[in-house]
């Protein structure tokens, strides 16, 4: 009996000192696993007289238990005190400042943002998109748009050749967007309502002037189509882009060949240094030019000028990105200058919407 409350003292004491939970647990192995102290002395119950065997048992028990809740609350201290060291050494400083994410340093190209703003407004006005390649037929860039070879207007366009190929037929590096009008016309059949934004070429290089820029075009081809639509969708277009209601827009009787009657459009504005001001008659700028879909047109690409007519447009994206973000030199667009998209480039979490704002 003496022995067992030796072991108990030596076992509790042990545990109480106990430094880690590694330790621990090769004390708890030591005297209560299967190969233990404790059931040792419990395998020697068999040789005892019955009457010790009860007491003896009873005893053996009882250290056993003090041993275990020991253990346990050794176990519960040891794995507080290495949880708190845990918390210690791991300790984050929340008042450092952070990293800033690219959805805040990153920038949405003015050219991007305007596109968005446009095709946008379109889709509300119930348009859908279509699209073409950059390089083009001579066929659907002139001869279908009714500019024949030899038309003067050729030479207007300052037209990007490709090498001649030995059938004597050349591509061009699309001049207008126009050429996507000819694409709808022939795959799909009217009532059309479309609206085709992209990259354009023309060798041609000055302050409002880029050898690559952007167009959107427009078409409406339906059997009583008229010239006040045309007005109409583009007035609405100019208020809910600029997000002004007095836009001045002056209509000036122009020619293209591929539209009859014809007119360009200008906006009116104003300079206060380099910053153009939208509104007013002091200054124009010509964004777009537009017409009445010529019945020639109408014919080279299969449909009956006697049933269909319709109106097309076509946009300048880049004129309309200077006259609404005050921007006066269009070559700065494409110079890659990390610092002028920084100053005029979009937060990319800004998505234009007609409901949010533009
Ligand atoms: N394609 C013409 C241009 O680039 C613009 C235009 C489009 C004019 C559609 C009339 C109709 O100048």
């Amino acid at each position: 009996m003496a022995e067992l409350e030796t072991l108990e003292k030596e076992l509790i004491s042990s545990i109480k000192e106990a430094a880690d939970l590694k330790s621990l647990e090769e004390i708890r192995v030591g005297a209560v696993g299967k190969k233990g102290s404790i059931p040792a002395l419990m395998s020697g119950l068999g040789k005892m007289p019955p009457e010790e065997r009860k007491s003896f048992g009873q005893s053996v028990n009882k250290v056993k238990q003090a041993v275990t809740t020991e253990l346990e609350s050794r176990k519960a201290e040891l794995e507080r005190i290495a949880l708190n060291e845990r918390l210690e050494t791991e300790r984050e400083d929340v008042t450092l400042p952070m990293r800033q994410s690219p959805a805040l340093t990153g920038r949405i190209h003015p050219i991007s943002q305007v596109w968005e703003e446009i095709t946008e407004i379109f889709a509300d006005l119930g348009f859908s998109m279509a699209e073409g390649p950059h390089i083009e037929t001579d066929e659907n860039n002139f001869t279908k748009l009714n500019i024949p070879a030899e038309h003067p207007a050729r030479q207007e366009h300052d037209t990007f050749y490709f090498n001649e190929k030995e059938d004597g037929t050349r591509r061009v590096l699309r001049t207008h967007t126009s050429t996507v009008q000819v694409r709808v016309m022939e795959n799909e059949k009217p009532p059309l309502r479309i609206i085709a934004p992209g990259r354009v070429y023309r060798c041609d290089s000055d302050q409002t002037h880029t050898p690559m820029f952007h167009q959107v075009e427009g078409l409406v081809i339906d059997k009583d189509t008229h010239m006040g639509h045309l007005k109409w969708v583009l007035e609405e277009f100019c208020k809910t882009f600029f997000e002004v209601d007095d836009v001045t827009m002056r209509f000036r009787a122009s020619h293209f060949p591929f539209t009859e009657p014809s007119a360009e459009v200008d906006i009116g504005y104003s300079k206060k240094g380099d910053e153009m001001i939208i509104g007013g008659e002091e200054k124009w700028l010509e964004i777009l030019g537009c017409g009445m879909v010529h019945p020639n047109v109408l014919h080279n690409v299969g449909l009956d000028p006697e049933e269909y007519q319709g109106f097309a447009f076509g946009i300048g994206i880049d004129r309309l990105a200077m006259l609404k973000y005050g921007m006066s030199d269009l070559r700065a667009f494409f110079a890659g200058d990390s610092r002028w998209l920084k100053h005029y480039g979009f937060s990319p979490l800004h998505v234009p919407t007609i409901a949010g704002g533009l």
